[in-house]
Parts: structure tokens; sequence; C-alpha cells
């Protein structure tokens, strides 16, 4: 890139110079250059630092229902996964796709998985059975472990379609009576009759694990990631959450997306610490009751998540104030500066913004101790990791050296937790590495203290919650439908998620626009696409907006769906109290 200035402010050189990733190293893997493997430098070290008996994953089922796993167990459970994937043929660096819930078996599977030197590919259940598939395809997945009642109901049409597939494990209900769903094995029985097996020694570059994330085409983008993330989330575990083996983490992410893996799996576990799983989706009395009951020290949440406790008010926040939380931190969208001090009101602790995505692996900048805070801006760069904000000016990227001014962000390569390959399609690294820096998508600024402040997107990915969706994928899909003769997805503003996928679509001749027909493709939607991806409105146009070159005119549409806008609630206020960091 031109002008290859460092964008860097003084302070963020004295946080990077105390900082060292073969130390790191060394304590992960016993040498600098020694054999690294996900898998047993999360359970199989600490069991040899005689940590066996600590709590590694404390679950809490659907109904209250509980379970206490122990590091010990754990390392052997994943031992015996490890063993049942290497006697049915894995081979190293071969895909296991995981469609789990958040079960005991998700976490033990992915540690299991990796000590096989395999590829854990989780997906998650709030998708259909065609993005489902897809992402098995682009994966290409040779083993499936699913939950029997997932793999009923979202993928049993598919399997005679997924080639690669070679075995189905499934993990079945505790009281699940009669046969097994044809050529499908019991995961129970094969993994409580196996030996545990060491793990296999695995390079620091060998594949590991691997998330998709939305592209510009159709086709989902599979992100590989190696085991050598592993430091980053070492690395990022100690200097966002502080974590130590006292604490108690709790990352209420879909393991579907990358957070579960990097911050739901892979950090607490790393640390040492005890994580805290709750399989239930977002309640807020009852997720008060966790973080009270479970004494929880740190949590990773989202921004809906936040605004949805918000909306249940100040008294019940209030009521549950007396807790053990340290430190409370969100990711995947704009977190604004009223939630921050929200948090810090309601629970003790103010929350926290921390920035980055499925390529990054790991967190990248953020509002942390000793990094200082800035409510409202996703906080600074972590040490380690090099960003910049970059203009295109006459075809060459220039790097921007000016506070406050809008660009895109690029990150010097080479970060401990850098995916290592895109999957699927075309080359789509080419495009966004350049120069040796990798370039994210995301328009940021950065004002004077070094803090980056979101904008938008470079693109016209359609920020959901805390997930990235490509309307590519969403109009493909929808135009399966006979009475469909085009469609452009697009975002409208949500006061909860941000943005939500709206539809347009032009009909074909024979169809005629109507409740009755809208009714009709918004049910198409939810089963093909499943409850994530599915567009929340659909609306009925003569003919799409199109630019010369014939591309769907999103701006256009998306001004169409801002004028359909109803008016939002308003967000309950707190009275001012004390936050719990030192240096506020
Ligand atoms: C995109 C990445 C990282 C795990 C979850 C999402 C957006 C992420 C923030 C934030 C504003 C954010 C960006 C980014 N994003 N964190 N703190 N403030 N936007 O992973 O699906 O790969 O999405 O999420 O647009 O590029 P992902």
């Amino acid at each position: 890139m031109a002008s290859a200035k460092s964008g860097k402010t003084s302070e963020e050189k004295n946080i990077a110079q105390g900082f060292s990733w073969d130390e790191f190293a060394v304590e992960l893997a016993g040498s600098a250059s020694g054999p690294l493997n996900l898998g047993a430098a999360c359970t199989d070290r600490h069991v040899a630092a005689g940590r066996g008996d600590a709590v590694a994953i404390r679950w809490i089922g659907r109904h209250q229902d509980r379970r206490n796993i122990g590091y010990d167990e754990l390392a052997a459970w994943s031992g015996r996964i490890a063993a049942v994937l290497s006697e049915l043929g894995l081979g190293h660096g071969d895909s296991v796709a995981v469609l789990l819930d958040r079960v005991p078996e998700l976490y033990a599977s992915a540690l299991g998985i990796w000590k096989a030197a395999g590829v854990y590919c989780p997906l998650s259940g709030a998708f259909g059975p065609g993005p489902l598939k897809a992402r098995l395809d682009v994966g290409q997945a040779r083993i499936l472990i699913a939950s029997e009642d997932l793999y009923l109901r979202k993928l049993v049409s598919s399997r005679a379609a997924l080639d690669g597939l070679r075995q189905v494990l499934l993990v079945r209900a505790e009281d699940a009576t009669g046969p097994l769903p044809e050529g499908c094995l019991d995961f129970k029985a094969l993994v409580d009759g196996a030996t545990p097996m060491a793990a296999h020694s695995t390079k620091a570059e060998d594949p590991a694990f691997l998330h998709f994330t939305s592209g510009t085409t159709g086709t989902p983008k599979g992100v590989v990631h190696a085991h050598g993330a592993v430091l980053g989330h070492l690395m990022t575990g100690r200097a966002v959450f502080g974590l130590t083996e006292a604490d108690v983490f709790w990352c209420t992410a879909d393991p579907g997306w990358v957070t579960s893996t990097a911050y739901g799996v892979i950090a607490p576990l790393v640390c040492g610490a005890t994580l805290l799983v709750d399989e239930a989706d977002v309640e807020p009395r009852r997720w008060y009751g966790i973080l009270h009951d479970e004494k929880v020290t740190a949590w990773y949440t989202t921004p809906t998540a936040i605004r949805t406790m918000m909306r249940f008010g100040a008294a019940l926040a209030r009521s549950y104030r007396d807790n053990s939380l340290r430190v409370a931190a969100s990711v995947g969208e704009p977190l604004n500066a009223e939630a921050v001090s929200w948090g810090a009101k309601a629970l003790g602790v103010p929350f926290l913004d921390t920035w980055w995505q499925t390529e990054t692996g790991a967190i990248i900048i953020a509002n942390a101790p000793g990094q200082g805070r800035r409510p409202g801006s996703m906080g600074r760069v972590l040490p380690g990791v090099e960003a910049a904000v970059v203009r295109c000016e006459d075809g060459a990227a220039q790097m921007v050296t000016d506070a406050d001014t809008v660009g895109e962000l690029a990150l010097r390569q080479g970060w401990p937790a850098m995916f290592s390959r895109y999957i699927g399609g075309d080359d789509r690294v080419g495009k966004c590495c350049r120069d040796g820096w990798y370039f994210t998508g995301d328009l940021v600024r950065r004002d004077a203290d070094g803090f980056f402040w979101f904008v938008g997107r470079a693109d016209d990915m359609i920020k959901c919650g805390a997930q990235q969706i490509g309307p590519f994928e969403v109009e493909g899909m929808l135009m399966d439908h006979p009475a469909v003769a085009e469609v452009g997805v697009v975002s409208k503003p949500d006061l909860l998620l941000r943005e939500v996928p709206v539809a347009f679509a032009s009909l074909n001749p024979g169809f005629e626009a109507g409740d009755a027909l809208r009714a009709e493709l918004l049910s198409f939607a939810r089963q093909e696409l499943g409850a994530a991806l599915a567009p929340r409105e659909i609306h009925f146009i003569a003919e799409l907006p199109k630019t010369s070159t014939g591309k769907i005119l999103r701006r256009a549409l998306k001004a169409r769906a801002v004028a359909e806008l109803d008016g939002n609630e308003l967000l309950p206020d707190l009275p001012p109290c004390p936050g719990r960091f030192d240096d506020e």
C-alpha cells in the first residue's frame, strides 16, 4: 500500500512493546516450535498441570437441568471422540460438520475433532435446509455430528445429495427409543465404548476450524482457521477479559458463529477458566438469574441481547445488581454509548464494545481495561496488531493519517488468529488481501486518541443482530419460487436487531401480488432459509430499479424500505450509579 506510514499513536506502541508471541507459544506448546494441538491446549494441558478436578464446563439445560464437566472428564471424553473419528477414517485436515445446539456434546466434539487433527465446522440450527446443504458442500464435510432432531428436521432429505459425506453420527435424546434413522451411527454408543486417544501433533498452520461468512455471491464463503489461532484466543482472553483460572466466563453466541468457537469454546478453556453454557436462547429474566446465581465474572454477548435487556427495564436489572461480574463485552454490531452506560448502571460494569470478524479469528479492536475506553467507539487496536484507515484514490490504496477521516479498515497481515484461506468459489483472498494488508470491508474513522468508530459496511452485507447476511444467498433462494421473477434483498433499520432483511420481488405472469402470495413466500423463505436468514417482509414491485449496467439498485430499494418504517418505542432510562473499573 502506498505511503505505508504506521498510523499508530504512541500509546498503542507502548502497549505493543511489552508483548511477545513467543512467550505464549512456549506456554501452549512447550516450545516456540513445539507441536501445538488446539484440543490438547484446551484440556490435557490443564490436567497435566494438576487442574483435572477444576470445572471446565458448567452446563445449564433448557429445562434448568445441570451438568458440571471437569477438565479431566473433558480431556478423556474428547480423547474418546477423537478415537472414534480416527477409527471412522477421518484424515488430517478432513472437515467434520457439527449441527448441535449448545449441548455438552458440542464442546466435547470440537475438542475431539481437534485432537484427531480434523477441521471443526459448526453449523447453525437457525438455518434451513438450503443454507445448511450449501455449507456442507462448500466445507466438503466428511463426517456429520448432529442431534437426531435437527438432522431429521433439516438434513435427512438432502443426505443423498451430499456426495462427500461418509458418516452421520447422531446425538439422540435421552429418552429416544426405536431404530436410528437409516445409515446413521449412534454417537453416544460409539464414544462411550472407545478408549481415549492422545492428541495428534499438529503444526500451527494446520487447519482447525471453518466458519462461513456471507459473500458477495450466492455461495457462502468458508473461512479456514489454523491451530495456531489459539495464541490469539489466549492473548485476547487475557487482554480483554482478564481471564484466569478463577473466572466463570459466559458467552451467549450461537454455535454457528465464530464468536462461539473463539470465545464460547477456545478462549475460556485455554485460559483454564470455567466455561458457563446456557442452552436456552435470549430470555432476560433467565439471564439475570444466571449471571447472579452462577457468579459469572466475565460475560460476552451481543448488542441485541443488551438492548433486549434494556427493554425489560431498570427495576428488573437492579434487583440483580449484586453480582460477581468483573467485565461484560459485546460484539457483532455497533454498541451505542447509552447501552455502555446502561450496563454500568444496571449491572455494575459497563458493556465494552469489541470489534472483529470471522476472518480475524479473534478480537482485534476493543475497549478494555488497560486499553482505555470510549463509549460508542469500537475501542483501540490490541497489542500485536497493526490497523490502518485506507482510502482508494486514483486506483491506489492510501493510508489516512488525519484523525476522523472515514476510510476502509485494513489490518497488517500476520496477526496470530488471522484466517489461513477462503474455501469455495472464486479467489476471494486476492480481493481482500493486497500488499501485506487485509481489507475488512468495514468503513471506520479513527479519532485523535486512536479510538475507532464504526461507520458502515463498504459492501451490501446486511447486519442483522450479530449476524451478517449476504443478500445474494437470500435472493438466490427466493428465485427458486415459481412466482418470483426478480428479487432484491436489502436491509431495513430495526431498533432491536439494527437491521433486518426485507425483500422486494417482481412476479412472473400468472401470479397475483397480494397477502396470500406474500404469506406463501414468507413461509417458503422460512422453510428453506431458516429463521436466521429469511426476510422479515416481502414487498411486491412491478419492476426492480436497476443501474445502467443492469445491477439491482440497492440504494433505491433501501430508501423504500426506510419509508415503510413505523415509530419505535423509547428505551427505558436508569438513574446514575457508579461503575466498577478502578480507572473510571
Ligand atoms: C462484521 C463481521 C466477530 C464475530 C461476529 C461477527 C460487524 C463486528 C462490530 C462492532 C460494529 C461490528 C462488522 C464486521 N461488527 N463487531 N463492535 N461494531 N460492527 O462476525 O459475521 O464475520 O461479521 O460484523 O461489520 O465486519 P462476522
